[in-house]
């Protein structure tokens, strides 16, 4: 069944402290905004969303704080390897016992949550397990152990996921003798074998069921890059198809929009994510891509200050149940529990329309589908000129660099107000009104670029952002910056050359506030609208991805 057949008023969450928590209903684009402390009586929640079974289940994250190995470039004997990572392990298992008490069907892990990060190709050796296929071979380390030599960390994981009767997700390293697969453009290393950072999957008996190899690697020298993108899902009995991918993965094509092009519409994400304000926070863009993809994201982050690590949370289209540790927080672990919708796949006229990202479109005429789209994002290409002297921006502009990248600015010098800025090929719609001030003065700016971003990545971009500068002066726009006291009733829109455009609303201290509206028209406008925030705005932003420019 689908989720629009019913909502899922309860969205719960069970942990000690203060999280938020809000529904939305998409119908009249109505929204209930709840913040939730809680430890809600599970079986009560359970009781009033299975009438329908099948229609809903319990999902999972821990937001892992892992015990490091100090000194990651030496090597270790695969003992002291399996001694370390039993560290790991330990928690995991009490955090997986109560999952289970708390009735989750699957629990996600993060990224790098049982070795660490930053080992070299060569001091990883003693962590890695060479992990069968599961597309080949039916396998259940906890029952069968000798099977596999050297699969210490595969058998513990599986009897976890056994031992609580839950779909168990976690991320490990795999060596994989060559060839694995012959491609001439990714030869066989040097050294004889591939090195992947992967995904596991465990069925509640054990059985090893997906094995997933992480696409876009970010600064790992310890891994390759596998020789062909891998598009990876399970079956569950209890919500049907999930996909995998991790971190790095969620910004680029492969594999996750061939994923939700297929129709899979659950996504399990860990992550070892590190935070980037003002554009790409963890639970901001983990929501934005829910409510952008039309997909369900279930993401494990790891916590670790240094890092700038921390952000994890289950989102649906219509939900989001997420944790992010303030400043000065105690650093450690959390597990989030929520009951969500099972999202089905969507029919072919439904998909089209989930795949351009919109929550709700301006015509609903059913033959919309068939006539207004493009099927291919490049035929967008011709409706966008690079020029865009048509639209001519509404005041003074300056260029502030932003995530790296060279914004053009306008400020919002008035209460209210209409403003418009371009760059390139994007040119940004803003209507504001402050509905509250703080006590302190507070400077906005409206941002647009257009173009390739280039440093720690490489990816094509339109974006256009709504944030609160750091300071007074416009070259502190774009600069990083967590509270803020201004309150702004707003809509913010733009015409953009791609369908996936994602959508985020982040508000003082790491709120998250689901937007009140979002429109797509068939040409490629989006629409945000917003009032009545909870918080000051720190962002409001529409993301667009421009896959299909990435290596041009
Ligand atoms: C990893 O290395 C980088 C620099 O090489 C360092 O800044 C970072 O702290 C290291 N991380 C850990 C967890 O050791
Ligand atoms: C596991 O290792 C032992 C000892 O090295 C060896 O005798 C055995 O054949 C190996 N088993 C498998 C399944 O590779
Ligand atoms: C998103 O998915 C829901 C069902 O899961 C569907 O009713 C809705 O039409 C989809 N939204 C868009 C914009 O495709
Ligand atoms: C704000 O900017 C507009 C456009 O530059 C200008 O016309 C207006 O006078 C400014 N308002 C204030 C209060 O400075
Ligand atoms: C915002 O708040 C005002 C005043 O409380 C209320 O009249 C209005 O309906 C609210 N708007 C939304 C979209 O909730």
């Amino acid at each position: 069944m689908s989720a629009d057949s019913g909502y899922f008023d309860l969205t719960f969450l069970c942990d000690v402290t203060a999280q938020s928590v809000f529904h939305h209903r998409l119908v009249g684009a109505a929204m209930y905004l709840s913040v939730a402390l809680c430890f809600l009586v599970l079986t009560s929640a359970a009781g009033q969303t299975e009438s329908a079974p099948g229609s809903s289940y319990v999902a999972a994250v821990y937001e892992h704080h892992p015990v490091l190995n100090p000194e990651p470039r030496v090597p270790l004997s695969r003992p002291e390897a399996l001694r370390h990572v039993l560290k790991n392990l330990e928690i995991y298992e009490e955090q997986s016992e109560r999952a289970a008490q708390l009735g989750a069907q699957i629990l996600v892990f993060p990224e790098d949550g049982l070795q660490g990060f930053n080992f070299s190709r060569s001091s990883i050796s003693g962590y890695l397990e060479t992990i069968p296929d599961p597309q080949q071979e039916n396998w259940n380390p906890c029952t069968e152990p000798g099977r596999h030599n050297n699969t210490e960390i595969l058998q513990a994981l599986s009897c976890m996921a056994r031992r609580y009767n839950l779909y168990l997700v976690a991320n490990m390293a795999d060596l994989q003798p060559c060839p694995l697969t012959t491609s001439p453009s990714s030869p066989c290393p040097p050294d004889g074998h591939w090195q992947f950072n992967t995904n596991v999957v465990f069925r509640s008996d054990g059985h090893l069921v997906a094995r997933y190899h992480k696409q876009n690697l970010y600064f790992e020298n310890a891994f390759d890059t596998p020789p062909q993108p891998e598009i990876i899902t399970f079956e569950t009995p209890f919500a049907g198809t999930f996909g995998l991918l991790t971190c790095f993965d969620i910004l680029f094509h492969e594999p996750i929009i061939t994923l939700v092009e297929r129709g899979v519409r659950q996504l399990i994400f860990p992550t070892a994510w590190m935070n980037q304000l003002p554009l790409l926070d963890t639970i901001q863009f983990q929501q934005a891509f829910s409510l952008g993809a039309n997909v369900t994201l279930l993401a494990s982050n790891i916590r670790n200050n240094h890092l700038i690590m921390t952000g994890s949370g289950i989102y649906t289209p219509f939900s989001a149940t997420y944790h992010h540790a303030q400043r000065g927080d105690p650093e450690e672990g959390r597990l989030l529990v929520a009951r969500v919708p099972v999202l089905e796949p969507l029919g072919e006229g439904h998909r089209v329309t989930s795949e351009e990202g919109t929550v709700r479109k301006k015509s609903t005429s059913s033959t919309d589908t068939d006539s207004g789209y493009c099927h291919q994002e490049s035929c967008l290409d011709s409706l966008y000129p690079e020029a865009t002297s048509a639209v001519s921006p509404s005041s003074v502009t300056f260029t502030s660099s932003m995530m790296y990248d060279p914004f053009t600015f306008v400020l919002l010098n008035e209460t209210e107000g209409q403003l418009d800025v371009c760059h390139g090929t994007v040119c940004c719609h803003l209507q504001y009104r402050q509905s509250q001030q703080g006590h302190s003065k507070e400077l906005y700016a409206l941002g647009a670029f257009a173009g390739t971003h280039t440093v720690n990545g490489r990816y094509a971009l339109q974006v256009c952002a709504l944030v609160r500068c750091a300071g007074l002066e416009s070259s502190t726009c774009g600069q990083e910056v967590e509270e803020a006291e201004t309150k702004m009733d707003f809509l913010l829109e733009a015409m953009f050359g791609t369908r996936y455009v994602y959508p985020s609303i982040l508000a003082s201290r790491y709120v998250l506030e689901q937007p009140e509206l979002l429109e797509k028209t068939a040409d490629g406008r989006v629409t945000m609208k917003h009032s009545n925030m909870t918080g000051g705005l720190v962002t409001a932003c529409l993301y667009g991805r421009m896959y299909h420019r990435d290596n041009k």
